[in-house]
């Protein structure tokens, strides 16, 4: 892969909830990304230029699709964005999800903005029967998209507007799976991780660390695992939860 950004289209970049947004570009000579994979996206058209990782949402025909939150001024200028503007990104990036070694009963867990990278995830996986646990403080998004690749949906809000009144933790039994596959806020992936570990179920995880190069050259984004400190742009995002060890 050619570590050098390349310009490309918006397509369009639609508010699908309050701060949240779906971005479609142009995929340009992209090589085909595997789920859990990013895209470090930067505008030139809006001040401060800042690149930001973002995972990849979907494939589609010649687009790529992304789903973002508006945090602070990096996601803002991406969600400036309007169709026929030039975007820039590298990528894709980082140690997605290994989609060959993932059969039979399937949980996917996501918190909030971890429903990202899922939507490609699901599409991807072969031979196998897939729950999603997909849980939001109040308003829920990313899930329609989904639904198509899996067998059943669970939602969890904190404010019990949809679905389950709680956590997305709470409705998950590790032991009724194969392996469990989860992204969301790392206080969210600790609890999933020591559940599956103290029942020995596979658990895969896609960290979200602040990234600055997006390609393993300046340590901003580093994990701590058993093996030592691992670059989650790199080494990363996805890891197995044996191996990670979180913070306090
Ligand atoms: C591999 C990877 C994939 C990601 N995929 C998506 C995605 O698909 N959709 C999406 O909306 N976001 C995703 N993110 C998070 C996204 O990159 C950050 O929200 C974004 O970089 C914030 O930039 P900003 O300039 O808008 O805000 P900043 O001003 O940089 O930060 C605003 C606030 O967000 C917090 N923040 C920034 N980066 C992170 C982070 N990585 N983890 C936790 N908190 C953070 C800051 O502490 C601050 O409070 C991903 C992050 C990683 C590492
Ligand atoms: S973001 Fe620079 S090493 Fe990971």
């Amino acid at each position: 892969m050619r570590l050098e950004y390349r310009k490309t289209r918006v397509c369009e970049n639609i508010e699908i909830s309050n701060g949240i947004f779906k971005l479609a570009v142009e995929k340009s000579p992209v090589e085909k990304p595997v789920p859990g994979q990013f895209m470090m996206l930067r505008t030139t058209g809006y001040e401060p230029f800042l690149s930001r990782p973002i995972s990849i949402h979907n494939v589609d025909g010649e687009k790529l699709y992304f789903v973002f939150e508006v945090r602070g001024n990096g996601t803002r200028n991406l969600s400036r964005l309007k169709k026929d503007e030039e975007i820039e990104m590298l990528g894709p990036l980082g140690n997605g999800f290994q989609i060959e070694n993932i059969k039979g009963r399937v949980a996917i867990l996501s918190g909030g903005m971890g429903i990202a990278p899922m939507n490609y995830l699901a599409k991807s996986l072969m031979d196998c029967e897939i729950d999603l646990y997909a849980g939001f403080r109040n308003e829920i998004y990313g899930v329609d998209s989904i639904k198509r690749y899996v067998n059943n949906v669970n939602i969890s809000t904190e404010d019990g507007s949809v679905g389950l009144k709680g956590y997305v933790t709470e409705m998950l039994n590790p032991l009724e799976y194969d392996v469990v596959l989860c992204c969301g806020p790392e206080i969210m992936m600790k609890k999933v991780v020591q559940s599956c570990n103290d029942k020995s179920v596979p658990v895969y995880i896609s960290m979200e660390k602040h990234m600055a190069c997006g390609v393993g050259a300046c340590l901003v984004c580093t994990c701590k695992t058993k093996e030592g400190n691992k670059r989650t742009c790199k080494d990363g995002p996805v890891f197995s939860g044996r191996d990670v060890i979180f913070d306090d």
